[in-house]
């Protein structure tokens, strides 16, 4: 294939993702510098908080998870999903469990234990292939777990699908602020907009207050924190997220995902 050739391909494959995206109405990205913070925990209790927020008219929106982290995807462990992703009319049909649809790389691969060792540019291409191929629908809200760091993947989400929105994931240690602040600056420069700054994990062992330091220390709303709590660990064990069970840290949740709604509609 010649470079013309490869430029057009690209071209069209870029359309495609818009016109699919277009279909969205607001696409949130959950991001952090540091790994372990729990991203994949707040983008999978965000998905099904919303999907169960009547704000439309009284009708439960409509949500979709992307899990983007392509080297280790965590969404299906997470939710417990075994099946595999199912192809009709040549378009990749995303999983339903708990009343959203979940598209994630773990449902294409043989075994989950399988590593997926690619470079940079092979990761980018998986992620504008599933923007591409997946039949996506109307959605009210997609939300895109990301893997840790400023790399590929997310530079990809960040240009190519162009997130209406950003939330940033850190745990209240120096370690995981000064990452938390390297993402936040990542997005202003190409310019996305960030909701603002969850501090997770916080409490006796790990501290407390980091995360807001950061939003104020880079200009952003903080938008909350959730504890260090074994409740949601014991959940993350049974694959339910934990939203979907009583507990102080589920209410706690609620009051995160009422600022970050009203943050993306403002
Ligand atoms: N507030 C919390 N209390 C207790 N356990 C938590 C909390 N938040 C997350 N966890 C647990 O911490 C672990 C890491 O969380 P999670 O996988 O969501 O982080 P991540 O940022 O997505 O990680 P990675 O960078 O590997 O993608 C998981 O086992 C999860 O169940
Ligand atoms: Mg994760």
């Amino acid at each position: 294939m010649d470079i013309g050739e490869l430029h057009r391909k690209m071209q069209k494959r870029r359309e495609i993702i818009k016109s699919n995206m277009k279909k969205i109405k607001y696409k949130i990205a959950v991001m952090s510098g540091k790994g372990g913070v729990g991203k994949t925990t707040v983008a999978i209790n965000l998905a099904i908080s919303l999907a169960k927020s009547k704000i439309n008219a009284g009708k439960d929106n409509k949500v979709a998870i992307l899990d983007a982290d392509i080297d280790c995807p965590n969404v299906n462990k997470f939710m417990g999903i075994e099946k595999k992703l199912s192809i009709k009319n040549e378009k990749i049909i995303p999983i339903e469990k708990y009343g959203i649809s979940v598209v994630s790389f773990a449902s294409l691969q043989e075994r989950e234990d399988q590593p997926i060792i690619w470079r940079g540019p092979m990761l980018s291409k998986a992620i504008m292939e599933l923007l591409e191929q997946v039949e996506w629908g109307e959605l009210d809200y997609l939300i895109i777990d990301l893997p840790p760091g400023t790399s590929d993947a997310s530079l990809t989400i960040m240009q190519e699908l162009v997130p209406d929105g950003i939330i940033i994931v850190t745990t209240p240690q120096d370690v995981a602020v000064v990452d938390a602040k390297k993402s936040a600056n990542m997005a202003k420069e190409l310019d996305i907009h960030v909701l603002g700054i969850i501090e997770n994990m916080s409490g006796e062992i790990f501290g407390s207050g980091g995360g807001e330091k950061a939003a104020t220390d880079v200009g952003i709303r903080f938008l909350g924190r959730l504890k260090l709590d074994a409740e949601i660990a014991r959940c993350a064990e049974k694959k339910k997220p934990f939203v979907l069970e009583q507990s102080k840290s589920a209410e706690e949740f609620k009051n995160i995902v009422n600022t970050i709604v009203k943050e993306v509609l403002k």
